[in-house]
Formats: structure tokens, sequence, C-alpha cells
């Protein structure tokens, strides 16, 4: 599969990162196994996990994600060729949403023991804590890295001045700083001020901030909105309906058409080739989805097609 360069890190990591978020709850042990099977297989080194996974379905408490992905690790035995990310931050059970020096250290703990690993590759500020100094936070994780619990950090849902004022921090202390960002991001275009929680969308000034800064990794995850593009069985979330966007599927329906692509593959494309690139997370839950999804890294749209997909608009 092809890479790309992790942020400042210098590390590759696939052009791909697969989301582990419904293995161990949605999706079975021997389901997990087989979809992390078929990704290790088409070259995929990139894995996405966090504590929290996914304590909100049903039955679920949190921290099955990494279980399962810790059991299939120490199955094939691989984890030195891998790269795995997890995340701390949003609360699940008595754990609070925050990102206290406490919660980090005692979170990182538990994460690697359910992993079974002694570090994680990279390690996210899952979601912004406005109640915490930052300056408290970037020390926990320094300290992670110093011991060798973490190798980099990352960071996910922050706003772009946040982001610039944990880069001076870290500059200025001398310590870890955050190579990537996690954001919600798809092709269509949410409407202004839609409400997404604690979750953070890709906007114009994350873009420009990421585009500025030169090395620093754009990652983005729900980019296939449940699979909305192409199932009748989902449907697209009122926030993402407006003429603008109805232009947008249909441009994406006629360069998939061109192209001999799915819509899924060209969302994923036009990500990859975007300006700054944007490295997608893909899900799925059928080997089918999961061929579909890498077989985006087969298509490449021509500079005309990135540009109507890019204006598309009523
Ligand atoms: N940082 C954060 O705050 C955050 C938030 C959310 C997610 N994430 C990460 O991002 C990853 C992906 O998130 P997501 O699940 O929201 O992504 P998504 O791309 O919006 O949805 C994935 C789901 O879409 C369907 N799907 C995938 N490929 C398909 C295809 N080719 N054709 C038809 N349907 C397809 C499947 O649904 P079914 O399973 O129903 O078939 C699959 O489970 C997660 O695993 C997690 O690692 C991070």
């Amino acid at each position: 599969m092809r890479t790309v360069t992790l942020g400042h890190t210098g590390e590759q990591v696939s052009a791909l990162c697969l989301g582990a978020m419904f293995f161990g709850t949605k999706q079975d042990q021997a389901t997990s196994f087989s979809l992390l099977d078929q990704y290790v297989e088409a070259g995929g080194t990139f894995i996405d996990t966090a504590n929290i996974y996914a304590h909100w379905v049903p039955g679920g408490e949190g921290g099955e994600s990494e279980t399962i992905l810790g059991a299939w690790l120490k199955a094939r035995g691989n984890c030195d060729d891998l790269f795995i990310a997890s995340k701390v931050g949003f609360g699940y059970g008595n754990v609070p949403t925050a990102l206290t020096p406490d919660l980090i250290e005692a979170e990182c703990d538990k994460s690697l023991q359910r992993l079974g690993i002694d570090t994680i590759d990279l390690y996210y500020a899952h979601v912004d804590d406005r109640h915490t100094p930052l300056r408290d936070t970037l020390e926990a994780f320094n300290r992670l890295v110093a011991s060798g619990k973490v190798r980099y950090i990352g960071a996910s849902n922050y706003l772009a001045y946040r982001l610039e004022r944990a880069h001076l921090l870290s500059k200025q202390e001398g310590w870890a700083d955050f190579c990537s960002l996690q954001q919600r991001y798809t092709y269509l275009q949410p409407r202004y001020g839609m409400n997404m929680g604690m979750q953070q969308y890709v906007t114009a000034e994350i873009r420009d901030y990421v585009r500025a800064r030169g090395d620093f990794t754009l990652l983005a995850y729900s980019v296939l909105l449940a699979g909305a593009y192409t199932r009748s069985d989902r449907a697209v979330h009122d926030a993402y309906k407006n003429p603008d966007n109805e232009a947008r599927l249909l441009t994406l329906q006629a360069v998939a058409r061109e192209s001999g692509a799915t819509a899924n593959q060209v969302v994923l494309a036009w990500m990859m080739q975007s300006d700054p690139a944007v490295l997608p997370l893909i899900a799925a839950s059928t080997t089918q989805q999961m061929a579909e999804n890498i077989g985006a890294l087969d298509i490449t749209l021509s500079a005309e097609q990135m540009t109507r997909l890019n204006e598309a608009r009523a």
C-alpha cells in the first residue's frame, strides 16, 4: 500500500488508515480478525483505535476495540510491523471527558495493557479540554513519550488556534509536539453551524493551517457518512441537505462513472489528492466494503476532475 510521511516524524504510514472503532462490539472477533487480516494483506500498516471504543454500542463498556486488536496482534505476532494509534480524552464508564495529567497517564496504561504492547505509536488527545491548562496536558503527553510508552502524539477535534497554541508551547518547552490532527470530514459540506457535539469538522481555516504548517498531517474520520453515498438504507444527514450538496452529489456520480469507480472511492481519492492532502480513515463491516475502500488507492483523478469536484455548486 502507498505510504505517506506522518507530520514532522519522518515515519511512513499507510495512505489509508484502518478505523477499528467497532471491532469487538458491532463486529465479533472472527469478523474483526478477517478485516484486519485483509487490510494487512493489502499492505496496510496504520490502525486507529481509542480507549472508549465502543462504549455506546449496546453491550459495550469501552475498551473492546483495543482488546480485540490486542488479541489479534498477539495471534499474528506482527505488532512490530504496524503503526498503532489510540486516543484518550472522551469519557466512558466512570472516566470523565478530560485531559488531566492523572487521567492521561492512567488511561495510557490501560490502553497498553488491553493492546498487549509496550508502546503506542501515535497517541491522540481525542478532544480538546478547555478546563485543563494546555501546559499540563502537553507536559503529561511529553512524559509518556519520554518514558517510551508513546512514540508520537496527535490531536483530534481541536480548533486551529488551540493547535497553534499547543505547537508554540511544545516548541518553547522542548516537549513532544502534535504531529497530526484527526477531524471529521467528507466530500459533502455540512450546513454552517451544524451541531456535531464535541466533534470538529475540517474547516477552511484548518485546511489553511495545515497547508501553512507543511509538516503536519491531517486525517479524516466519518469520510463515507456510514455508507450514505451508495446505500439506500443510509440517509444523508439533514445537515448535508442543500442545493450545493445536490450539485456535489451529481458531480461525484459523474466522476465515478467516468473513472469506472464507485462514489465512495471517488470521495476517498478526492481527499487524498486534495491540497492539503487528507489521510482518510476507512472502516468496513464486510470484506466487500473493505476491498472497495482499499481500491480507492488505484483511482487517480485528473486535475480537471478535481476542479469540477471542488467547484460543484448549485
Ligand atoms: N477522532 C474521532 O473523534 C473519531 C470519530 C469517529 C470515528 N473515528 C475513527 O474513524 C473511523 C471511521 O469512522 P466511521 O465509522 O464514522 O466512518 P464512516 O466511513 O462514516 O463509516 C463506516 C461505515 O460505513 C459503511 N461502509 C464503509 N465502507 C462502505 C462501502 N464501501 N460501501 C457501503 N458501506 C460502507 C459501514 O457501515 P456498516 O458497518 O453499517 O455496514 C462502515 O462501518 C473509526 O473506526 C474510528 O477509528 C474517529
